[in-house]
């Protein structure tokens, strides 16, 4: 069935602070919305999916100030490691802004001169708690303490995890500095509020009526907060402070969560510039008081209060147009538990990268996420399992198994009689994009599964081997049913385009070219080229979790039995009686301590990596070593590795290797990499997290 009429959509993740690094707990929303934003996309809808670092407030300072560095320079590298992970995990933004651009200023700027206008700021002087030995004003995540509210003990000076109240850091009960474990001093300085209180009114039928807030989130809106008189809020902060000074106050600064969502704004007028328009067209409303697009922010559910309140107060105020839909998530648990260091379970987006591939993380999220407010739980056992039989045991071996047989021949010149498999999985797409569009991909990918059972179940009954085997005479047969499986799977992969862009455009490539829109998913091919069949995707094994999990614990922790619930299996090892690789391949003559040195190993990272077209086997990779130091190299990986999941991973390079004039261009090194006799993939060496490029192996 063909989509419905184009929509204009702007979605947004919430903006990430620039004070760490992007761990797979914030990939639960990204990937989450990345799907939302290419399903949109398939179905052929305008839509623009914005993001921002978020660069302000008394973090960052403090961060930089004790890395002896300015706060332009950790944001700028900071920037510059999120939009790495980001790329890895095929996260594709339209634009990635900064709160602290010119254009986030002027746009700040023009909400304040709306909310003077409408006389919603007062100033007034606040007992503000400061910490006497770093000098500072407490920001209120500097500061914990017991919660005024329901006396939780070890709460944030903004909010309570408990029971979710929101508070000045001065009401909390005991406070401590969190930067020297200093008792805070109160001390008076001015600060600037919103009147909020003066739209209640409206917050109160808007998160209740406008369908935008989940009714059970406006329920606990309703009882938490809208039940009484809305404080006033409190949105500037005295110097010292990094963010941007008030125009009309100086010496004082808008604070963090003041810029922070009018980022999405400033990223919107960024985009314009590059690809025209203007902010009105996203965030305006018409004549009638519509908005001109729909409006979709994914955030967690640690953030609604600021989403579902502060932030429609100040769009009402600007005469902007509110959100569609504010997407709320749970948070991230790992193996059942929340994620630790000590148990190697807070896992950094570049460990995972270095180990594992992304594609099945973004599956197996999908496969979990219903689009409601509950934690998703990173079972790894469930996670190995599930991407294995899912992703390699269904799809990709769909493919696997009958591609191979069309690579001289094509489809056949007409669809042949399936028994009515395509025309089934066609009608459920539907059901598919109803539940893309509820965010409930777990159901999406069950009834994606659904049909690579029933396809699966074809190949089984129709044993294209043996039609194989059988020679000219099944020829003609195996070609029919070799064509209804790879059609089934290029369906599939349609299907999963959203999740997995990467199978995607491998199935593009095997027939049919680039996947571009979800109707595809209802019309079968034929008579067309069927290319070259590479694997599309790796099982997950054990060791590579393990690794992952052994990689994110502190050094210092001790080894464990079991690693985030996965048994260690005792390594089966006799030199005598070698198995496995080392059967396979005797290891080499010894060589010298002197020998070794003249290879010289170093870190590189991957800056570029790209398809050599006529090369069967290789991509072309540009390396760096550091500094400007770059080069370029060829590796037989081509097939085993997307070029763009290479790019920004660290690897093992000879550097000292002579160069090699091959037909496609000079290759300067070679990247180090395992493979084995009996093992199909090619296995790239990662260093652990940490290291530098341009370091020595040693
Ligand atoms: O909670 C956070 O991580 C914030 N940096 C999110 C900001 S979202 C938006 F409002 F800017
Ligand atoms: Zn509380």
């Amino acid at each position: 069935m063909p989509a419905a009429a184009p929509r204009r959509i702007l979605v947004t993740s919430a903006l990430p602070y620039a004070n760490g690094h992007i761990h797979l707990g914030h990939l639960v929303e990204y990937i989450q919305t990345d799907v939302f934003v290419r399903f949109q996309k398939l179905r052929g809808h305008r839509v623009i999916y914005l993001c921002a670092d978020d660069t302000h407030g008394t973090a960052i300072m403090i961060r930089a100030r004790a890395e002896g560095r300015s706060e332009q320079d950790l944001v700028a590298a900071m920037r510059e490691a999120h939009l790495a992970d980001f790329a890895g995990f095929q996260v594709a933004f339209d634009h990635y802004g900064s709160t602290d651009s010119p254009t986030n200023r002027r746009r700040c700027g023009d909400v304040w001169r709306a909310l003077r206008d409408r006389g919603l700021i007062v100033s007034r002087q606040v007992r503000q708690l400061y910490d006497p030995e770093a000098g500072v004003f407490l920001a209120d995540r500097f500061v914990k303490g017991t919660c005024p509210k329901c006396g939780a003990a070890d709460q944030y000076g903004d909010s309570c995890e408990q029971c979710g109240a929101t508070y000045a850091p001065a009401d909390l009960v005991c406070p401590a500095s969190t930067l020297s474990g200093a008792t805070p001093e109160l001390r008076s300085a001015e600060h600037l509020f919103v009147t909020i209180e003066s739209l209640h009114d409206f917050l109160a039928s808007w998160t209740s009526a406008s369908g935008a807030v989940d009714p059970r989130i406006a329920n606990y809106l309703a009882g938490h907060f809208l039940g009484e008189p809305l404080r006033d809020w409190d949105v500037s902060r005295p110097a010292p402070y990094f963010g941007f000074e008030i125009p009309d106050a100086p010496g004082h600064f808008w604070y963090v969560w003041f810029d922070a969502p009018i980022g999405y704004l400033a990223a919107t007028d960024e985009w314009c510039a590059v690809h025209g328009g203007r902010l009105e067209d996203w965030w305006g409303r018409d004549e009638a008081g519509c908005p001109r697009a729909e409006i979709h922010h994914f955030i967690g559910k640690d953030i609604v209060y600021f989403h579902t309140l502060f932030w429609p107060a100040m769009l009402e105020s600007a005469r902007l147009a509110l959100p569609t839909k504010v997407r709320i998530h749970g948070f991230l648990t790992v193996d059942g538990q929340k994620m630790s260091k000590s148990r190697g379970t807070f896992i950094m987006a570049r460990t995972y990268l270095d180990h594992l591939d992304p594609a099945m993380l973004r599956y197996y999220y999908a496969a979990k996420l219903s689009g409601g407010i509950d934690d998703l739980d990173l079972n790894l056992e469930e996670f190995a399992a599930k991407v294995n039989a899912d992703v390699v045991g269904k799809v990709a071996n769909l493919a696997s198994r009958t591609a191979r047989w069309l690579e001289a021949t094509g489809l056949s010149a007409d669809y042949p009689d399936d028994g009515g498999l395509f025309a089934a999985a066609a009608a459920d797409g539907d059901a598919i994009a109803t539940a893309y569009e509820a965010c409930d991909y777990a159901r999406a990918m069950r009834l994606i599964m659904q049909a690579a059972d029933r396809a699966n179940a074809y190949v089984d009954a129709e044993q294209p081997w043996k039609l194989a085997k059988a020679g000219p005479a099944a020829a003609a047969r195996l070609q029919e049913v070799a064509s209804v499986a790879l059609n089934l799977f290029r369906q599939l992969a349609v299907y999963l385009a959203p999740v997995m862009p990467g199978l995607a455009e491998q199935a593009g490539n095997l027939v049919g070219g680039p996947i571009r829109s979800w109707d595809e998913a209802g019309r079968p091919l034929a008579g067309v080229p069927v290319g070259r069949f590479t694997p599309l995707a790796q099982r997950v094994d054990r060791g590579q979790v393990d690794a992952m999990l052994a990689a994110s614990r502190p050094p210092d922790s001790p080894p464990s039995a079991t690693a985030g619930g996965l048994k260690m299996e005792p390594t089966p090892q006799s030199p005598a009686d070698p198995t496995g690789p080392l059967a396979a391949e005797p290891l080499a003559a010894e060589c010298t301590i002197d020998d070794f040195t003249k290879v010289d190993l170093r870190v590189a990272r991957i800056v570029t990596a790209e398809e050599v077209p006529e090369a069967r086997k290789l991509l072309k990779l540009n390396v760096s070593l550091g500094g400007d130091v770059r080069r370029t190299v060829f590796a037989g990986i081509k097939g085993f590795h997307e070029p763009a999941t290479l790019v920004g991973r660290l690897v093992v390079v000879v550097a000292n290797l002579a160069p090699r004039q091959m037909k496609f261009g000079l290759s300067e090194g070679m990247v180090v990499a395992a493979s084995g006799a009996g093992v199909e993939g090619v296995f790239l060496l990662a260093p652990d997290a940490g290291a530098l490029p341009g370091m020595r192996l040693r």
